[in-house]
């Protein structure tokens, strides 16, 4: 038994590195000069930490010469996990005018490479979605997106297609010279909008687009630990700055028991009538509980390699006043803020008319005023559970943990503690 159980998983493992091991060979590059001085930095960074069958693959002629204008690019990477508020953040990024911003370009490795798990665990499938991940990042940077055809389902002919995972999340995909539904004035287009009249994407005028912008930022959901992108970070021809997203696990698990309907459904059952179901898989929690925590510890412990590069953002910070956090955000990056995103802001925050977004994964809904809503979603012995699954990153974090429903429900006093988290500069 033990041993067929084992050639499964090695079956499935080997289809999945040969499909990647395809897709590299189908979109290699030819060679091409590398930006850096010396040849032999050329493949700096992946050898001790990549999957064995990509090893032989990290030199310099499998990248795409990484796009450099003469005044640098930055490269911004927002790391979250779902249902933290990055989609907020984003919107911090993506409505600068001098940004090129894409909404989780993983989501394709990820449907791609492990079709079946949308949330896999496996160690292996974890060590060939992270190699394909920071490949894939590191071609986006640089502009290539053509690199990310390989990923879209089904794929792209003529280089279009409509199947980019929330086109209608990045600006620069629905503006001109991209789409050209919209005209200039049209300043906030609605992602339903922009999928509906923009009609095929094409991929030469998004690179074009992307190449013309200043800077590109990038959110992801899918990457478990900071320590995972590390390759990615210390590549000498990036010029990376990660913004890691948190917030309250406790709110995470709200949310995400409103939005995963069905993952999520025996969870709602746990809520609705008070009793925890015997089959509930508690590694929903526990899992982004260990990641979460890891990834934070290795982040605050400031290793040399995130020096410069790190800022820790705790999304009720953001919440609770958002036009100074962004601020500070922008300050660590180096940038000025655009009078686009404070326009935004005041758009989208607290004291705003603005209808709630009709998209379910949308923004506005869970903005600002409801950081601290899940206190009055979630039973008093869900949160009690959460506590103790969570226990480190809550201290870390500083959130308060609650000892009693009447302090868990008393809304007058916060559970987030004044904690300054400083770039690491
Ligand atoms: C791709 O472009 C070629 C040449 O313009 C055209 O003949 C072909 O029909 C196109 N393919 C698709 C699927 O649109
Ligand atoms: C996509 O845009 C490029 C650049 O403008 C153009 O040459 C190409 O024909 C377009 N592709 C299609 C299928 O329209
Ligand atoms: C570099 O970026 C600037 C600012 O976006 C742009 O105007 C310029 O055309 C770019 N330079 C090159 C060589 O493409
Ligand atoms: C909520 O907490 C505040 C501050 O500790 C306290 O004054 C108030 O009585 C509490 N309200 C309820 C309903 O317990």
């Amino acid at each position: 038994m033990q041993c067929s159980w084992k050639a499964v998983v090695l079956l499935a493992l080997a289809s999945i590195a040969i499909q990647y091991t395809a897709i590299r060979t189908l979109t290699s590059k030819p060679f091409q000069l590398c930006t850096l001085p010396s040849p032999q930095n050329c493949g700096l960074g992946d050898q001790e930490t990549e999957p064995p069958f990509e090893r032989g693959a990290v030199g310099c002629e499998d990248y795409p010469t990484i796009y450099m204008n003469s005044s640098r690019k930055t490269h911004i990477l927002v790391l979250a996990t779902t249902r933290s508020g990055s989609s907020f953040v984003g919107q911090l990024l993506n409505q600068h005018q001098e940004f090129f911003y894409l909404f989780e370009p993983l989501y394709h490795v990820q449907t791609t490479l492990i079709p079946r798990l949308s949330h896999s665990h496996n160690t292996a499938d974890r060590r060939v979605m992270l190699g394909a991940s920071r490949d894939l990042l590191r071609s986006l940077y640089g502009c290539d997106l053509y690199f990310l055809e390989s990923y879209i389902k089904p794929t792209p002919t003529n280089h279009t297609t409509d199947k980019l995972f929330r086109r209608g999340a990045s600006r620069a995909l629905c503006q001109q010279p991209v789409c050209d539904a919209f005209g200039p004035s049209d300043v906030n287009v609605e992602e339903g909008d922009c999928v509906k009249k923009c009609a095929l994407l094409n991929m030469t005028l998004a690179t074009e687009a992307c190449r013309e912008k200043r800077h590109v930022a990038i959110k992801i959901v899918r990457v478990p630990e900071i320590g995972d992108l590390r390759a990615l970070l210390e590549d000498p021809r990036l010029n990376i700055k990660v913004i890691q997203l948190v917030r309250d696990p406790r709110g995470i698990l709200s949310s995400r028991i409103e939005t995963f309907r069905d993952t999520y459904r025996l969870w709602r059952i746990w809520r609705a009538t008070g009793r925890k179901p015997y089959n509930l898989d508690l590694s929903q929690l526990t899992v982004v509980c260990e990641d979460y925590g890891n990834s934070v510890s290795t982040g605050l412990s400031h290793p040399y390699w995130l020096k410069g590069k790190y800022m820790l953002v705790r999304y009720e910070d953001l919440a609770k006043n958002p036009l100074q956090k962004t601020k500070e955000i922008y300050d660590y990056l180096g940038l000025p803020m655009d009078k686009n995103v404070e326009g935004w802001i005041h758009a989208n925050t607290r004291g705003s008319n603005e209808p709630s977004a009709k998209h379910k994964f949308g923004t506005i809904r869970d903005s600002a005023a409801n950081a601290e809503s899940w206190r009055l979603k979630l039973s008093y012995d869900m949160v009690e559970y959460t506590q103790t699954v969570c226990q480190k990153v809550l201290h870390q974090l500083g959130y308060k943990v609650v000892r009693s429903v009447e302090e868990l429900k008393n809304m007058s006093i916060s559970l987030v503690r004044d904690k300054t988290f400083a770039p690491f500069l």
